[in-house]
């Protein structure tokens, strides 16, 4: 597994990191085996969060691998907070109350990292700034960093958080590439990337996109889904990837995308045939 080596921080994390949101409700020894397949691939990176089955998930996963200090040592831990129930709320209390939450279901005493889950519109900067300073300095929470914010956002943070933001985690895949729209994009009506025709046209293109992918995994002796991995990973931006399987094959099928490097044709023939046109 290739590891990336996190900008201004000593972190090197796995380019694959194995999404905790749906184990809340998997038997546990479903649940071991798919941490321990993740681990024996070298995704030692879980990405959590405080909501994702009403902490279940998290209860869940200590309760599957019967942490203790030498297992958890072995692992990156990730969680998120600041989504409520009908609210967001970056407040230093509900940060401060939902990390211990968080530590107490995972059973440790530390977070690797801590991400603020979805932009709170009524944020208090210095609330975030005291509130991650006094988990830097008790030793709850080691690296801290967003999640679906944009730069404006990040940067008022920045303004106030000593800590550095080392990471922001956003959706993108091949079917939800708007990321990467947006710079191929640049001072161009795009009128090319609206979809006129509704369901019918989307189809054609996932017929088109899996012909593609299909081709691709028969080239490179890997899975479908492989293939969908190394379309992220191919991006020199160095972005980590999040699988949210459940099923330890697929975990297996997917760890093998660290190995493939596509081309810059494949890359865009990926991109083009999800049905995105060039400019
Ligand atoms: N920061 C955020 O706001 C945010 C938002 C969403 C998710 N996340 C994180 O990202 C992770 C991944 O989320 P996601 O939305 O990408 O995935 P997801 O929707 O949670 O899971 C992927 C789904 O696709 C299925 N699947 C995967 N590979 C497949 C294949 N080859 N064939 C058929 N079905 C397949 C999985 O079923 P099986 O389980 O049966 O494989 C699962 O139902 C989450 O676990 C969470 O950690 C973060």
């Amino acid at each position: 597994m290739n590891k990336i080596k996190v900008a201004n921080s000593d972190l090197k994390i796995p380019e694959i990191a194995l999404g905790c949101m749906r184990i809340g409700e998997m038997p546990l020894h479903e649940v071991n085996k798919l941490i321990n397949t993740a681990m024996d691939e070298g995704i030692t990176f879980f990405d959590h969060a405080d909501i994702y089955g009403g902490g279940k998930s998290e209860e869940v996963f200590a309760s599957a691998v019967k942490m203790t200090p030498a297992k958890r040592e072995q692992m990156i831990l990730q969680s998120k907070c600041g989504i409520r129930e009908g609210f967001f709320d970056f407040s230093r209390k509900h940060i401060l109350q939902s990390v211990d939450g968080i530590l107490k279901r995972l059973q440790t005493d530390y977070l690797d990292i801590l991400l603020l889950h979805r932009p709170d519109s009524l944020v208090e900067p210095e609330e975030v700034a005291d509130a991650f300073d006094l988990l830097y300095k008790s030793g709850k929470v080691l690296n801290f960093g967003v999640s679906n914010q944009n730069p404006m956002q990040i940067e008022l943070l920045k303004k106030y958080v000593k800590q550095p933001l080392l990471f922001n985690q956003l959706q993108l895949s091949i079917m939800r590439t708007g990321m990467i729209d947006a710079g191929l994009n640049v001072n161009m009506k795009v009128e090319n990337s609206l979809d006129h025709d509704g369901s019918i046209l989307d189809y054609c293109r996932l017929t088109e996109l899996n012909k593609v992918i299909d081709k691709l995994a028969k080239k490179y002796t890997v899975t479908n889904s492989a293939i969908a991995v190394a379309w992220i990973l191919r991006h020199p931006a160095r972005i980590q990837t999040i699988i949210g399987t459940t099923n330890s094959t697929r975990v297996s099928h997917m760890a093998k995308a660290s190995h493939i490097r596509l081309s810059r044709e494949e890359w865009y023939e990926i991109y083009r045939s999800a049905g995105n046109i060039l400019p």
